[in-house]
């Protein structure tokens, strides 16, 4: 049984086996050993693609998906996280997908015998997104070394940027960020956005996490849209060969264009597509020894 925390637990040579094997789910590859197992999606923060994908992946394997509802549950009594996902574990479900707001807040479930995958732990990490973007990235360019990548806006909230960062300087990417300031944490070291633009191939961009700005965030979003935004004369500046990755879900007009979601160089639609296969993956890889 495997658990799914942060990938900095992950070694180099599984994360390149959970690719290769993703690709092999998304060419059609076949597996039938997870087939009724019971799933449990717990998500106490909103999600569209990382829950759904989920479900979806779990629908691929045969298994049986349930989705709690923290609404309607004893959440709302008191009840805390450790006891919510043991009471799963004695009621019959055989793993748990897990997105939480508390960084770190896996470090509570040390007594719950039943796999579990995070679908991200607030400001902390997310290891089912940075593992399709690295799929996506190796559909693209076949290798990781050498390749560059700046991570552009609210690096600060951004457990995508936190979880890529780590990972990606490992596989030998030279990682960057750019963009106000006020985002920036150190997590790599930091490039003039113009310049990253005309030298990197690829551009992450990252949502302006509004909900979690603990402060009131006084820059405005015309003005963001106008310095750091993706606009179609920003997309003509970047490499031939460079690409537009964005986790989602995009604030269209602050820090993307309409033009840049869908435009020749993004890889948005298929950073979503390969967050199914990616999942089927590490649902798979849970019930191995
Ligand atoms: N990228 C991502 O995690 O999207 P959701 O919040 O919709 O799951």
């Amino acid at each position: 049984m495997k658990n799914l925390f942060k990938l900095s637990d992950i070694s180099i040579d599984e994360i390149e086996a959970i690719i290769k094997e993703s690709i092999r789910f998304k060419a059609g590859m076949k597996y039938d050993k997870l087939e009724g197992k019971r799933v449990i999606n717990a998500f106490f923060e909103p999600s569209t693609r990382t829950q759904y994908s989920f479900i979806s992946a779990e629908q691929n394997l045969g298994m049986i998906a349930t989705n709690f509802n923290v609404e309607t549950s004893s959440v709302k009594k008191g009840e805390s996280l450790y006891d919510t996902m043991k009471t799963f574990e004695m009621i019959g479900y055989d793993v748990a997908i897990v997105r939480h707001p508390t960084i770190k807040y896996y470090e509570e479930l040390d007594g719950v015998k039943i796999p579990i995958l995070s679908g991200g732990d607030g400001s902390g990490s997310h290891p089912t997104q940075s593992l399709l973007d690295l799929m996506t990235i190796y559909e693209e360019f076949g290798h990781f070394k050498g390749l560059k990548i700046a991570f552009i806006g609210d690096i600060r909230h951004s457990r995508v940027a936190h979880t890529n960062i780590e990972i990606m300087d490992r596989l030998g990417m030279e990682t960057y960020t750019s963009g106000p300031k006020g985002f920036d944490d150190g997590s790599a070291p930091f490039i003039n956005f113009e310049k990253a633009l005309r030298e990197m191939d690829i551009i992450m961009l990252l949502r302006v996490q509004f909900e979690r700005h603990e402060y009131d965030m006084t820059l405005d979003r015309n003005q963001y849209f106008n310095e750091y935004g993706m606009t179609k004369e920003r997309v003509a500046l970047m490499k031939n060969s460079a690409i537009i990755m964005h986790p989602a879900p995009y604030n269209r007009g602050i820090e993307i264009s309409d033009y840049a979601v869908e435009c020749s160089k993004s890889r948005i639609m298929k950073q979503m597509q390969n967050g199914v296969f990616v999942r089927m993956t590490v649902l798979k890889r849970a019930f191995e020894s």
